[in-house]
């Protein structure tokens, strides 16, 4: 399977949800051997979406010059397209929202009705495409947190998409949180063998991976204490 991570965090390979994603991209590793390419977003020259549409008019190129027309070959050509981000103000960090604006060529202008709302007509055909999200962020806490984020990919990529949210992701880059985090990225990794066998992680598993990996308020007296 080809897959092309896209790694949101300005921190690029230091960023903690990217801890996540690799024990995951191990796991599948376990079932497959898997062609896996690694894009650090930040790194990208991606200009923002102008809004003029041209490149739903005219076949889908855009009016810019810049590092997205090789991203979007690279989408084309990739069966998995995994969104490897932090949790920034209950939503994606700007550079990797900016690429995901500029994938507007992907689409025509024309829209259709799926069920009970409306898309772009795709200008090539993604069924084959599968999309993952990986999410870590800040807080202790799930609920009232990831929601808009989730939400967003959801109406992004309405089929074959698979999300993983973790919380307390800082802990993934402290060796003393070892005792908790080696346990949950060995669930990661079993996700990642599964999701590649089976296209699927059993929901209880899901569940599990998203839970705080020490009570709430344990958490937060240590982010507090520390400051
Ligand atoms: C600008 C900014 C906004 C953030 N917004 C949130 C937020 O809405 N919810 C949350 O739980 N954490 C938030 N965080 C914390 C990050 O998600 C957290 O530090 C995460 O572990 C960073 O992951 P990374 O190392 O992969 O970049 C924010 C951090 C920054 C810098």
């Amino acid at each position: 399977m080809k897959i092309l991570v896209l790694n949101g965090s300005p921190k690029r390979d230091k960023s903690d949800t990217m801890h996540i994603t690799r024990a995951f991209l191990e796991g599948m590793r376990e079932a497959a051997p898997h062609e896996i390419h690694v894009i650090d977003v930040i790194d990208r020259r991606i200009e923002y979406c102008a809004g003029c549409f041209a490149c739903k008019r005219n076949g889908g190129t855009c009016i810019y010059d810049d590092d997205m027309k090789m991203i979007l070959d690279e989408i084309l050509e990739s069966d998995l397209l995994l969104f490897s981000f932090p949790l920034y103000c209950y939503g994606m960090p700007a550079p990797l929202k900016a690429l995901l604006d500029r994938t507007m060529p992907l689409s025509s202008m024309a829209m259709q009705k799926v069920g009970d709302r409306y898309e772009h007509v795709g200008q090539a055909d993604f069924s084959r495409l599968r999309y993952m999200m990986i999410c870590g962020c800040g807080f202790p806490n799930s609920r009232h947190n990831f929601e808009p984020a989730v939400q967003q990919f959801k109406q992004c990529f309405p089929c074959n998409h698979t999300i993983i949210t973790i919380p307390e992701s800082p802990m993934f880059n402290a060796p003393e949180a070892e005792a908790v985090t080696v346990p949950r990225l060995a669930l990661v990794r079993q996700a990642g063998k599964q999701y590649a066998e089976t296209g699927i992680i059993d929901a209880a598993l899901l569940a599990e991976i998203g839970s705080p990996m020490i009570p709430e308020e344990q958490y937060a007296a240590i982010v507090n204490g520390g400051m």
